[in-house]
């Protein structure tokens, strides 16, 4: 499974890319904001240090910009993937930059419905937005499971890209329903791999290993 960072933070991008386990970069509207950058500059340092996949979102609502908008924004460097949001012009925009060629990142997917026509618009990448979806007490990782159900009926190349990750949990949960992506905030992909019997463990073995006075060097 594919790790994605969901971050517009090049300060916390760079921190984590040595970690060998960030395949791609995810952003949106917000993250951007947050970063206080433009956002041409922000996703052209992002590309400069990351080498897979770095989404970046349209902000217009109507094909004609939102079109001319992606491949602005495609043109930042040969990795940008161009995110728009799960509407009928949205869908418009990924038929026509998938049709040339641009890799399309379809986002704010909530339904089963949304994820098959994003498919069928030549999607390179479908975000359900798992957390959202269960902020509101209904089943996120249901529908990833439909999705994946649905996706594999008829062989579509879509990538399903699992968003709105709270918990390590939904990570765990979103590789067993084989998803091909997951987008996750620093802090999920730092507590994937932390726990504290691990920490306990190894003081334990650290503090034996000090009383044979060996060094393996
Ligand atoms: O960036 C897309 C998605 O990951 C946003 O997640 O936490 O704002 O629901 P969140």
């Amino acid at each position: 499974m594919k790790i994605f960072l969901d971050s517009a933070d090049i300060d916390e991008i760079t921190a984590l890319s040595d970690t060998g386990f960030i395949d791609g970069i995810t952003t949106n509207p917000s993250l951007i904001a947050k970063s206080g950058h433009k956002i041409a500059d922000r996703i052209a340092e992002i590309c400069a240090v990351i080498d897979g996949p770095v989404s970046a979102e349209v902000t217009a609502t109507d094909y004609e910009t939102m079109l001319a908008e992606g491949r602005k924004l495609a043109a930042i460097a040969p990795n940008v993937t161009v995110k728009v949001p799960l509407t009928r012009a949205g869908l418009q925009t990924c038929r026509t930059l998938s049709d040339a060629g641009t890799k399309v990142n379809v986002t704010l997917c909530f339904t089963s419905g949304q994820a098959l026509l994003a498919a069928k618009a030549g999607a390179s990448f479908i975000s359900p937005f798992v957390g959202r979806l269960d902020d509101i007490g209904q089943d996120g990782m249901g529908l990833i499971e439909e999705i994946c159900s649905i996706y594999a009926n008829y062989d579509y190349a879509t990538e399903i890209l699992v968003a709105s990750v709270r918990s390590t949990q939904h990570v765990v949960d979103a590789a067993l329903v084989g998803a091909d992506v997951v987008t996750l905030p620093p802090k999920i992909l730092t507590a994937l791999y932390q726990h504290p019997l691990t920490d306990s463990g190894l003081d334990a073995f650290l503090q034996d290993w000090a009383k044979t006075g060996q060094s393996i060097l």
